[in-house]
């Protein structure tokens, strides 16, 4: 099978398309026919050693994929023939994937493996264990989502208006202003702008929101406390500006505000069984059509260098995806 490979940590991450033999899965292991595989934020940081994690080298870069299940081990509960969608440690820029059978979940018949990938993989389950579970949302509640055009900026969206929340999105540029409001915020402003903060209260007429996603930190993660209400919950989810924020304590004093940390790689490992809770509750929106997947650009294998390249570069919109086995197909 071909896959991606990390030699060796270097500044531009630099990885090379290798043949290397096809997975033998063991017990509790399926193969995998990887059709979609998800492009993270996380796997521009990984190939350049900068995530928290740091697989052994060499490493198939790559944690979430989609497709048929082609092989089973022993004990698997999953069976030849299956489509599942599962998060992996590493391995998921290749034909054919090796995914522990407990974390495969079956993608409903109808759903494409492509949107099944995003729905079941790691944005959606982020943004929904964050502003459910993290941020207990209420209905009429106004929710600021930081970098809403991106992946899990979009999917925090569509989840905070299916939860019959008002949304304000921020983004980086006028073209990604016209992918929030389609996505359905009510006001989209860009933070490049230094007066962000106070159009965030005129928005809101003067309070500010009461929830704030934010996936990108430094100087915006300090500035959103400002935009922060009374009782106001922030979110950190991620720092894709590059540095995590300082928080300044005094700001959450004078709201009675609260942080609130999301580590979804880590919740769905300490408790399994909330992953299923989530994804049921996910697939359950989708299926009443208040869900629908920002896929930005579906490439083939050969393209995940330029895939993490735009993600990096802020190029990118929705979820970018490499499709393996369809490497002929580019869609806008
Ligand atoms: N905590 C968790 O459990 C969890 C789970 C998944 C992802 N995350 C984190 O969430 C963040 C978003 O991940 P994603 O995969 O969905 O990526 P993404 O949002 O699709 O892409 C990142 C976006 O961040 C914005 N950005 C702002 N400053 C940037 C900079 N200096 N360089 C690059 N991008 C910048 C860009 O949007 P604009 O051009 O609009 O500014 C860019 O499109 C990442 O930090 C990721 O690690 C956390």
């Amino acid at each position: 099978m071909r896959c991606w490979v990390v030699e060796a940590i270097t500044d531009e991450g630099r990885m090379v398309l290798a043949e290397c033999p096809d997975p033998v899965p063991g017990p509790g292991e399926l193969v995998v026919r990887v059709e979609a595989a998800g492009v993270n934020f996380a796997d521009t940081l990984m190939v350049r050693g900068r995530y928290q994690r740091k697989p052994a080298l060499p490493f198939v870069p790559g944690i979430e994929v989609s497709g048929e299940v082609v092989a089973a081990g022993p004990g698997c509960a999953r069976v030849p023939g299956d489509r599942v969608c599962a998060s992996v440690p590493t391995g998921g820029f290749a034909e054919l994937a090796l995914v522990p059978d407990a974390a495969a979940t079956v993608i409903p018949a109808g759903v494409p493996s492509d949107a099944g990938l995003v729905l079941l993989g790691v944005n959606y389950p982020t943004a929904w264990y964050a502003l459910h579970r993290r941020a207990a949302i209420r209905p009429g509640e106004t929710v600021l989502v930081h970098a809403a055009a991106g992946g899990v900026g979009s999917a925090s969206v569509q989840i905070a208006l299916a939860a019959g929340c008002r949304v304000i999105a921020t983004a980086g540029s006028p073209a990604k202003l016209d992918v929030c409001r389609r996505l359905g915020a009510e006001v989209a402003v860009s933070y490049a702008d230094p007066g962000w903060v106070e159009a965030i209260r005129a928005a809101t007429g003067g309070a500010g929101a009461d929830v704030i996603v934010d996936p990108v930190g430094g100087r915006v993660g300090v500035d959103s406390l400002r935009a922060l209400t009374w009782h106001g919950r922030l979110l950190v989810v991620g720092f894709a500006g590059g540095a995590a924020p300082e928080l300044p304590a005094n700001r959450l004093l004078l709201k009675e505000g609260t942080v609130l940390g999301v580590f979804w790689g880590e919740v769905k490992n300490r408790d399994p069984g909330l992953l299923r809770e989530v994804q049921d509750a996910i697939l359950a929106l989708h299926a009443e059509a208040r869900l629908d997947p920002l896929i930005g650009a579906r490439l083939p294998l050969e393209d995940a260098p330029a895939a993490l390249a735009q993600l990096a570069g802020r190029q990118s919109v929705g979820k970018l995806l490499l499709t393996p086995r369809r490497r002929d197909r580019r869609t806008p």
